[in-house]
């Protein structure tokens, strides 16, 4: 061997012996549940969401529906266990006056959507629609009030309305309108985005407003208590949380919200394609996803001054990638395509999720059909299953389910100036004994080999599925709904306690042991 190429040797192996990906599983350290509502959903009037998304309307012979609702979309979202579903915004919210949509439908007034492409809104689908939608779909409504321009008399009307038994104003008026019994609904939003849409408030204002709300709400919803969540700061406004958590006693609130979306600027053009993209622009929106681990931590910190005992929740209930809308359609309706990188992305950020389960019991993805990062698109009487809606499918295994605490040592990747970890994990054990192990290879250049150790876990039998596709830049059409989809995955092996798994370049692996 020549005597120059023996350092270079020497440095290969040393990078060999480091360089390596190993997660721990500590299986008795178990103690967190992560609550299922951390896979919860979001359904907004924006653009085809509600109209054209969820409903097509009670008169469509077309596409077969269920009071309107397209039973293909509720088929799908219930084989991907949705927990929750949040209507009707964001911001819509705050302009929404929701005696507008009850009643006679011909005779329900129609108001412009100022915030999304000024189109009108006919109130055609409204609190029962909604509700009864919540119904079919074995989901729990969350219902985001208004605050910004409604009143505390309206929002005080709405809880009675919904919530209460008979012989109420409110009840009385739902029983007339066709519905006997309540719907008993327990999530409840007092505003949105109160730092803007919802009405560019300081947070020392909007606490108070909050505490006169919610003073209002009741506090019963049959048995359970009621859950009212604090409209949250943006991504790292730490002062609007702890604004929030030092002058809003902890027996009015039972959530305090956090926004936090993945995007390359919020400036006209800025956001880039959804589809085409470079290998960088992929790291990039990978770096703004894994800031959700940093902004959760910091949040969780301020609230753990106020709330040692963790009794509030953070309710992250907006999150995803947001990029420029699909070439001709309308700017205000947020319609984009949904590929491999907001696959990884959404792995990686359910990791995050489940890694901080005690503080983290409730997220809402933006948005659920044909809005932001969809799970669902639809076209006519057509729809697709986006490669997002996969890795929500794979992982509603641990809904519910025990955190397995991970100690994760990985490597790097790197791509132009970002530098990120190439591998996201976490585990769980569920009610049944199934340990579930997630592993998301975010490295788009090459694959990774990561050693699990397996800590306390006994079980037989390993099996796995998997979520990759060729490019990251891959996705799913309506010519081709197909092209990702996942499959069953047979790169890990095991030797005793420790798994060998062997990831693609971008791939989401969902293990099962039993
Ligand atoms: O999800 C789209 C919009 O993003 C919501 O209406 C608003 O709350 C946020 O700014």
């Amino acid at each position: 061997m020549k005597k120059q190429l023996l350092p270079l040797l020497l440095a290969a192996l040393t990078l060999s012996a480091t360089a390596q990906n190993r997660v721990t599983i500590n299986a008795s350290d178990g103690k967190t549940v992560i609550s299922r509502h951390i896979y919860g959903h979001f359904a907004e009037h924006l653009g085809r969401c509600i109209y054209d998304g969820f409903y097509v309307g009670e008169a469509n012979t077309k596409i077969p529906n269920k009071n309107g609702v397209r039973l293909d979309v509720i088929e799908a979202l219930k084989k991907m266990k949705i927990p929750n579903l949040r209507w009707p915004g964001g911001c819509f919210a705050d302009t929404y006056h929701w005696k507008d949509g009850i009643g006679p439908k011909a005779k329900r007034p129609k108001i412009v959507n100022t915030w999304w492409g000024g189109v009108t809104e006919d109130n055609s689908f409204g609190t029962h629609d909604f509700l009864n939608m919540c119904e079919l779909l074995g989901t729990e409504p969350y219902l985001a009030g208004n605050v910004g321009s409604g009143t505390v008399q309206d929002l005080s009307d709405w809880v009675q309305y919904v919530n209460f038994p008979s012989n109420s104003p409110m009840s009385t008026l739902r029983q007339q309108n066709g519905r006997k019994t309540p719907w008993n609904v327990r999530y409840w939003g007092v505003g949105n985005e109160a730092w803007g849409c919802g009405g560019n408030m300081t947070a020392d204002y909007y606490a108070n407003i909050y505490r006169q709300y919610a003073t209002f709400m009741g506090s019963q919803v049959g048995k359970e208590t009621i859950f009212r969540i604090a409209s949250g700061a943006s991504s790292d406004d730490f002062n609007w949380t702890e604004t929030l958590m030092k002058n809003i006693p902890g027996k009015m609130v039972e959530g305090v919200a956090l926004h936090h979306y993945s995007t390359f600027g919020w400036g006209p053009n800025e956001k880039g394609s959804a589809t085409e993209f470079t290998e960088t622009d992929y790291a990039h929106t990978m770096n703004e996803a894994l800031k959700m681990d940093t902004f959760v931590q910091k949040h969780s910190e301020i609230m753990d001054k106020y709330d040692p005992q963790k009794k509030i929740a953070l309710v992250v209930d907006e999150w995803g990638a947001w990029y420029e809308v699909e070439p001709k359609t309308n700017p205000g309706f947020l319609y984009q395509q949904n590929t491999m990188r907001d696959a990884i992305l959404t792995g990686a950020t359910l990791n995050i999720f489940h890694k901080h389960a005690e503080r983290v019991r409730m997220a809402n993805l933006a948005q659920a059909v044909n809005v932001l990062q969809a799970v669902i698109l639809t076209k006519g009487d057509k729809m697709l299953l986006t490669p997002t809606y996969h890795v929500l499918e794979m992982y509603n295994v641990h809904q519910d389910a025990t955190m397995l605490p991970i100690d994760l040592k990985t490597e790097d990747y790197t791509s132009g100036k970002y530098k990120l970890p190439a591998i996201s994990a976490s585990a769980s054990r569920d009610q049944a004994g199934k340990v579930h192990i997630s592993l998301v290879n975010i490295d788009a250049g090459k694959p990774q080999t990561v050693t699990v150790n397996l800590k306390g876990v006994s079980a037989s039998s390993l099996t796995g599925r998997i979520l990759t596709s060729a490019k990251v830049q891959d996705h799913n059409t309506f010519e081709q709904p197909n092209k990702v989809k996942p499959v069953s995955f047979n790169g890990a092996t095991r030797n005793g306690d420790v798994l060998t798994v062997t990831l693609p370049p971008v791939s989401v692996v969902v293990l099962e042991m039993k």
